[in-house]
């Protein structure tokens, strides 16, 4: 069967500022929490890797950028680094940056490659971070800000906006589960640092508006189904709950500008909220995004919990479900993550029914091997596994479209293997293989094949 995806679809891979450029002390750029943590506790980081040269896209985006063209690219995502253009967060533009991403930019644009621009992924500036991070409503300032600069350097070119990679991990990792500085324990911090997310999220598109600028903007969200154990009530309260508090905590305001009443409720009755000032809600109205980026790897999966609740330990969203493992799942055993290629077909039909079906494409979505030297033959790492993982995905993204989904394309993670946050190298993603010593780029067979099916804008079964 040939699947045939639609014209202009977009094809290419994602990235980011921070897990790319390297250069993390160097041209002007200020201290991110990944350069700060780092220095404080180096053995949090895989093998003790730093994102201090990362994978040297500072100096050789024009040479990386030809490689994207190799694969036959139309689009890329990469984020601007706030440390990087601002360094202290708030105050003097560094001009070097400026030069930095004009020039990447341009590039792109010449290589007729569309620049898909995320405005913030995972890297707060150390000076904001000082301040509280996104507790703070003066750092919401520093965003808004910061955003404008954005739109006002490089709007006349960027046509697709993002302002916030997943927005819940930094919540998660830094507030609740301890993978991100500040390391902190405590859902109601968490709270207030989501909601601050979606107002600074709001105050970025209110000023995209205002700019009138000929671009779309939108978020980029990692939308992971709760897939219930079964249909028992119980379990479908557990699952419910579960998507109300890391699917719908962002998606429902960013998309439909305002927040699930059944969440508010939730929170209230155990005195979680975060502090609402007056004008929020017509901000959060005024947050509405045009087009919608979904980050999808694997599913989750929920069953009512099956002990008591240690009411003296921290209140954590664990009170409402346990993890389920499905027997017989398929899995990614060189990550330890579920393969469930159906999910993203559900989260498209999710959204073609329940959210207006808004522009909505896949921006994220890959298979991440450790110890993937051991499937190099001939020099090549012979990544067929990752080709079955793109096409089962790519499957069932044909699927919904053809069921009316407006889902416009397709982003693996990642173009080169890049370094992970805590994980470093440790998982490895790209369509290129970077070896760390040498910092040498090596085609993959799944890049190769990517080639092919972003070319011919679509695969037929069993071609390789
Ligand atoms: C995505 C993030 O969720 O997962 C990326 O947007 C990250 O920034 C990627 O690198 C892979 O993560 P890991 O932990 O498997 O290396």
């Amino acid at each position: 069967m040939q699947y045939q995806f639609p014209n202009d679809f977009f094809w290419g891979s994602a990235a980011s500022a921070a897990q790319t450029e390297g250069a993390a002390f160097s041209y002007g750029k200020g201290e991110n929490i990944w350069d700060h943590w780092y220095k404080q506790e180096p053995n949090r980081f895989f093998q003790g890797v730093p994102a201090t040269d990362a994978s040297t896209f500072y100096k050789n985006y024009r040479s990386d950028i030809q490689l994207m063209k190799q694969v036959n690219h139309n689009s890329f995502r990469t984020s601007i680094s706030w440390s990087r253009l601002i360094p202290t967060g708030t105050g003097e533009v560094n001009p070097l940056a400026v030069e930095f991403y004009n020039n990447v930019i341009d590039e792109l644009i010449a290589q007729k490659i569309e620049p898909f621009i995320c405005l913030f992924h995972f890297d707060m500036p150390m000076a904001m971070q000082k301040m509280g991070g996104f507790e703070s409503r003066e750092v919401v300032d520093a965003y808004a800000k910061y955003v404008e600069t954005c739109f006002k350097l490089f709007g006349d070119r960027v046509k697709y906006w993002f302002t916030f990679n997943e927005p819940i991990v930094p919540v998660e990792g830094g507030y609740l589960y301890n993978f991100h500085y500040p390391n902190v324990v405590d859902f109601r911090r968490a709270a207030t640092v989501a909601y601050h997310t979606i107002i600074a999220h709001a105050r970025a598109v209110q000023c995209f508006r205002k700019l009138n600028l000929p671009g779309k903007i939108g978020i980029v969200l990692n939308l992971t189904p709760s897939y219930p154990r079964s249909q028992n009530a119980p379990d479908l309260l557990a699952s419910k709950r579960c998507d109300l508090l890391f699917n719908r905590s962002f998606l429902d305001p960013a998309v439909k500008g305002e927040y699930p009443q059944e969440l508010v409720e939730l929170l209230g009755q155990y005195e979680q909220l975060p502090k609402i000032e007056s004008g929020d809600c017509d901000l959060i109205a005024q947050g509405k995004v045009d087009i919608l980026g979904i980050n999808y790897y694997q599913p989750r999966r929920v069953q009512a919990r099956l002990n008591a609740i240690n009411t003296d330990g921290p209140f954590m969203p664990e009170w409402f479900f346990d993890n389920y493992v499905m027997p017989g799942c398929k899995m990614n055993r060189h990550r330890g993550w579920e393969i469930y290629e159906k999910g993203i077909y559900d989260i498209l039909i999710n959204l073609r029914d329940n959210y207006g079906n808004l522009p909505c494409y896949i921006s994220e979505n890959g298979m991440g091997v450790e110890g993937e030297e051991k499937f190099i033959t001939d020099g090549q790492v012979q990544d067929d596994y990752r080709i079955d993982f793109v096409k089962g995905h790519l499957k069932w993204v044909h699927r919904a479209i053809e069921e009316g989904s407006r889902c416009f394309g397709y982003h693996m993670w990642t173009f080169i293997d890049n370094w992970s946050w805590s994980n470093a190298y440790k998982n490895r993603y790209g369509f290129f293989r970077l070896d760390l010593a040498t910092q040498q780029r090596s085609l993959k067979k799944s890049g190769q094949w990517f080639a092919g099916v972003s070319k011919n804008n679509g695969f037929n079964e069993g071609e390789e």
